[in-house]
């Protein structure tokens, strides 16, 4: 199964990935704009989680890949819950390549929405996203997310308290 949108390609995490990875979740910077908290992640820890992906039934990993840049960042459905077909969406994409901007974060998310509405039958995807993620929002807006409502200040970063926006999507709601 090929997931694809124009330049952009997902595909499923290698143990050569592992750089790319770590050292996202180990960048300020990016880490600076999403909502979880991550502790410092050596690569015997990264390791482990790889050991762990192919268990977890209830997450799906992905990279993004593009035609120019090769691998740029990660993209991932968490939270899956088979049942009532809904779903998180998280994505990242490295700061190191001057990538920002170009249209990449949003033909991975539409390529991961429309698998998981096509193939997966997720009936609803969402999102948490800080309320000063500028970017994240505009990219969610503009595919065709919806506003839900706002979780008051949900996460502490930077000495302070933040709220979380939250984002979703039914199924024929994509802006293709
Ligand atoms: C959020 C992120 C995935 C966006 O990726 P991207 O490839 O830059 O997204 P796109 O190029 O598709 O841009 C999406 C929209 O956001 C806008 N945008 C991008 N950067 C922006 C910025 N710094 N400020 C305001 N708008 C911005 C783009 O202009 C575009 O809107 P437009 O088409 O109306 O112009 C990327 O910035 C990232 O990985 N950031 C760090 C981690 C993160 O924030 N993850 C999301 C957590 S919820």
């Amino acid at each position: 199964m090929i997931i694809k949108h124009e330049d952009v390609t997902l595909r499923a995490v290698e143990e050569s990935d592992m750089e790319l990875l770590r050292e996202m979740i180990n960048n300020p910077e990016i880490e600076n704009m999403v909502a979880g908290s991550s502790f410092p992640v050596s690569s015997f820890a990264q390791r482990k989680w790889f050991e762990n992906l192919l268990n977890n039934k209830n997450e799906l990993r992905l990279i993004i890949d593009t035609d120019t840049y090769g691998s740029i960042g990660t993209i991932t459905l968490t939270k899956i819950d088979w049942k009532n077909r809904n779903s998180q969406l998280n994505i990242k994409i490295t700061n190191k390549k001057d990538l920002y901007g170009k249209g990449y974060g949003s033909k991975a998310t539409k390529a991961l929405i429309k698998y998981a509405f096509e193939q997966l039958n997720m009936q609803c995807i969402y999102s948490h996203i800080l309320e000063y993620n500028i970017a994240s929002q505009r990219l969610h807006e503009k595919i065709g997310f919806k506003k839900e409502g706002i979780l008051r200040e949900r996460v502490y970063k930077n000495s302070k308290y933040h709220n979380l926006i939250v984002w979703s999507i039914l199924k024929g709601e994509l802006n293709e």
